[in-house]
């Protein structure tokens, strides 16, 4: 075995490096208290951007796609129109408020129509037709467009806010996160396919799940520990967890010495489809990926607080959004991008990788809904964090941070 295959074990000392962080236990009332949830849709999500899709799906003037937020119970509807610009709206008829449009996503060949009286909207949202209009009384329809819905774009992505005047721009809310991110070749993984699960657990536990992998060699042992952890990290420590304001990155240590046979096979194809940008054009990853540029390293998990994070490795990802449902409720959709695969073997490889993704975190989900029962009864009102559980540190104290000081804005 050479010195690649066995590198050595990650020491201990990631919190050391955020000493404000402190190292004690931390109160888990804000994993259950539906107080400190209500509180927390108020001065987190609301103040935070939402990524809905990509600029690839509206390849032509008229494509369209509807996505709906369940946290704040928004529809929204995204449009290509004949100037090229990308609009969003709330999917909200201004007649009485039915969908505006009911597919999630399509052609429209110019006018959305309400399927409710027939009300029809153009591309750019304009109230441009009403059914019967001599029937109504002084309707200014110049008024009674779409509401549009504030959206931006970064690296191809496209977000939108949950309130009409958002709280930071979208370049405020990404911050350096997306500053040291941009770069790398999202817009190449132009498949994807998505699952979702309803999950009885508070949004945290399932951003902390994939935020440390001290678990992996005992709730993984057969999916994901032959792999990335193997006999050479036996302990499931990571190489590095970057802090970038309210955001962080963790970075994945990979052995890849033990891989079952399928693995080995699956690996070895999904690599080639994988890699392409990075061995034939001279791609470099942006600093913020692999930031320690370890040539043990094999996969970034990308955090956007509070709830978006993106698992990375050199040529494929997958988003994860986690939407709140209640204290104790929450909505999980995973989103794996891949490039087109050139033959059946990389297919092969890529299919594999999204299979086992998407095992990984069943495994995790049933034993997050155990620890909720755990939380929701009083069982455990403290976690102790290990050292690479640094992630989970960080989130709690920006949690906490924020809850501070929305009391004192409220108090003021
Ligand atoms: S609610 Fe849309 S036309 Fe009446
Ligand atoms: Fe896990």
């Amino acid at each position: 075995m050479n010195e690649l295959s066995r590198p050595p074990v990650p020491p201990i000392g990631l919190t050391a490096k955020y000493p404000e962080l402190g190292t004690g236990p931390c109160d888990t009332a804000i994993y259950h208290d539906p107080a400190v949830y209500e509180k927390e849709i108020a001065a987190i999500f609301k103040r935070s951007w939402y990524m809905i899709g990509r600029v690839d799906q509206l390849a032509r003037p008229g494509d369209f796609f509807t996505y709906y937020l369940p946290t704040f119970r928004l529809e929204v509807l995204i449009v290509r129109d004949r100037d090229g610009q990308i609009n969003a709206f709330h999917n909200v008829c201004t007649h009485r408020g039915n969908l505006a449009e009911n597919r999630k996503e399509g052609h429209c060949q110019g006018l959305f129509v309400c399927r409710f009286h027939g009300w029809a909207y153009d591309l750019k949202g304009k109230l441009a037709r009403v059914r019967d209009e001599e029937g109504f009384f002084d309707l200014d329809k110049s008024q009674l467009g779409l509401k549009p819905v504030p959206m931006g774009i970064w690296e191809g992505f496209i977000f939108v806010s949950p309130v009409d005047e958002p709280a930071q721009t979208l370049a405020e809310y990404l911050g350096d996160q997306g500053r040291d991110n941009a770069g790398y070749p999202w817009g190449a993984c132009t498949q994807s396919y998505q699952i979702e699960a309803e999950i009885d657990a508070n949004w945290k536990l399932i951003t902390d799940s994939p935020s440390e992998v001290y678990h992996i060699p005992m709730l993984h042992p057969t999916s994901a520990a032959p792999t990335m952890m193997a006999s050479g990290n036996p302990m499931g420590r990571l190489l590095d967890v970057e802090i970038r304001g309210p955001h962080r990155t963790n970075s994945h240590y990979s052995v890849m010495a033990e891989p079952k046979p399928v693995q080995k096979l699956a690996y070895f194809h999904a690599a080639a489809a994988q890699n392409v940008a990075v061995d034939d054009k001279g791609y470099e990853l942006p600093v913020g990926i692999n930031a320690t540029r370890s040539p043990h390293w094999t996969v970034d998990l990308i955090c956007f607080f509070p709830s978006l994070q993106f698992t990375l490795s050199a040529g494929m990802y997958t988003a994860h959004q986690v939407w709140p449902l209640g204290p104790n409720k929450s909505l999980y959709q995973q989103r794996v991008f891949v490039r087109p695969a050139t033959n059946a073997a990389e297919r092969f490889g890529q299919e594999n990788s999204m299979v086992e993704y998407r095992d990984i975190v069943m495994e995790d989900f049933s034993t997050l809904e155990r620890i909720q029962r755990a939380l929701d009864t009083g069982q455990i009102r403290q976690f102790h964090f290990h050292d690479h559980e640094l992630a989970l540190r960080h989130q709690h104290k920006v949690v906490t941070d924020a809850l501070a000081a929305y009391d004192r804005e409220v108090a003021a």
